[in-house]
């Protein structure tokens, strides 16, 4: 079959970031849900720097074939990306290897762990964050809330003392910014490595029940990591655990907060909150592309891909398939639910997804809690933007504090 070149033209890059979602859906109708061509703007990218044999795969069947045939398609690609900034981790590795590096470092994340970290540290952050802007009747939860609890929350996860949190904010913003000020990142990198490098140290004298020195003790069958393992796993936590979640929430509390029906619904209902955080990560992503290569000459949906191609995974345009989801192109959080991919699928699914969906409940069920009236202020047009990250721009809103 004759594969179409499609790539975003100068026309559609604005919109990309502003609302890509048009775009993804005329690729989709366009193709059969495979195309050549890529679904990111390349426009202002140097020639040298635009991969050769660039792919996209925007339908569900597609995006979810390539996620779960790690034979095929591999995720080596991050070494040449964000692995330059956090070092060698599991996002970039495959098969055997994966599987075992991956069982290591899950020991720190095992659902024994969630239960306690619930009521021990998430709840206690959400609300001494709220605490915080409560009484002033506004606030831009964006800044106030979304971006702060996941950074506190993570910070405690990994049992850092709480006069770093600060540094630790800053060194964290820095290396999730990779992409736009890589100096700084790599700066941050560095700094964190030799900060975490201190705390490994100190725990394997003084065992602590914390996700790094749950990484410290980790074994199997004899086997341990290593300190670059380690800290390259805790440096992969941010953009892995921070970023998304703190992009998610947002997005959430954006389209709830501009569908007033479904958020009364919500707060009527708490049983809502689990159908609104799934519609929430389907409708919006926070991330909406990541990438593959193709280990060897392969067909996905009809379309031959060569050796070495690049494949943009768009996760997005997955997630909005119309063959999948009735009236795709809406934010309802009492449809017939499916699962999305939003948590990728195979042998890299989210390692954090419980713990994801576990602080963005315990966010939504605390602000619900606490504030009343709560009204997003329209004045500035606050959006959702941003591209393969996306979520608002701001959420300021007025509330009162719950009786
Ligand atoms: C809503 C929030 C989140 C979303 C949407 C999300 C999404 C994803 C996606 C799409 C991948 C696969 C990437 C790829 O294969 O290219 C992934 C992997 C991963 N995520 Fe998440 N994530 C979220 C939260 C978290 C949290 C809270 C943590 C931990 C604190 C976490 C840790 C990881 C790790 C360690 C991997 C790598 C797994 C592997 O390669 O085997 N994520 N996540």
């Amino acid at each position: 079959m004759d594969t179409p070149v499609l790539d975003v033209t100068p026309d559609e890059a604005a919109d990309l970031l502003r609302n890509p979602y048009p775009i993804f859906q005329r690729r989709r109708t366009e193709t059969g849900g495979v195309f050549c061509g890529s679904v990111m703007d390349w426009t202002k990218a140097a020639e040298d720097f635009r991969p050769e044999n660039l792919y996209a795969a925007v339908s569900f069947d597609a995006v979810n074939r390539v996620f779960r045939d790690g034979k095929a398609f591999n995720s080596h690609i991050y070494d040449s990306t964000i692995g330059l900034f956090i070092g060698p981790t599991i996002l970039a590795m495959e098969g055997k290897t994966h599987w075992e590096h991956r069982n290591l470092v899950s020991a720190a994340f095992k659902s024994r762990s969630l239960l306690r970290w619930e009521p021990e540290i998430v709840r206690p952050v959400v609300n001494g964050l709220i605490d915080e802007f409560v009484d002033a009747g506004e606030t831009d939860l964006v800044r106030a809330f979304t971006l702060e609890f996941p950074t506190r929350v993570i910070s405690k996860l990994l049992g850092l003392p709480e006069e770093d949190l600060p540094w630790f904010r800053t060194q964290a913003v820095d290396l999730i910014s990779y992409h736009v000020k890589y100096k700084r990142a790599f700066e941050a990198s560095a700094a964190l490595k030799d900060y975490f490098l201190g705390h490994i140290e100190k725990r394997r004298s003084q065992p602590t029940e914390d996700i790094i020195g749950d990484l410290v003790t980790a074994e199997i069958d004899g086997e341990k990591l290593s300190d670059e393992a380690i800290y390259s796993f805790l440096r992969l936590l941010l953009p892995a655990g921070l970023e998304t979640t703190y992009r998610s929430s947002g997005n959430l509390l954006f389209l709830l907060l501009t569908h007033p029906d479904q958020f009364r619904a919500v707060q009527a209902d708490r049983e809502l909150i689990g159908p609104a955080i799934e519609e929430g990560l389907r409708f919006e992503t926070p991330l909406t592309t990541v990438q593959r290569y193709a280990s060897e000459e392969t067909e996905l949906e009809g379309v031959t891909l060569p050796q070495g191609a690049v494949i943009d995974v768009c996760i997005g345009s997955a997630n909005r398939d119309e063959n999948r989801w009735e009236r795709s192109e809406e934010f309802d959080i009492f449809r017939k639910r499916l699962p999305h991919i939003s948590f990728a699928a195979g042998e890299h699914t989210c390692m954090g997804l419980h713990l994801a969906r576990m602080e963005t409940r315990v966010a939504l069920e605390c602000l619900l809690d606490r504030l009343t009236d709560i009204e997003l202020v329209t004045d500035n047009n606050p959006h959702i933007y941003g591209q393969p990250f996306r979520s608002p721009t701001a959420l300021p809103v007025t509330f009162a504090a719950a009786g």
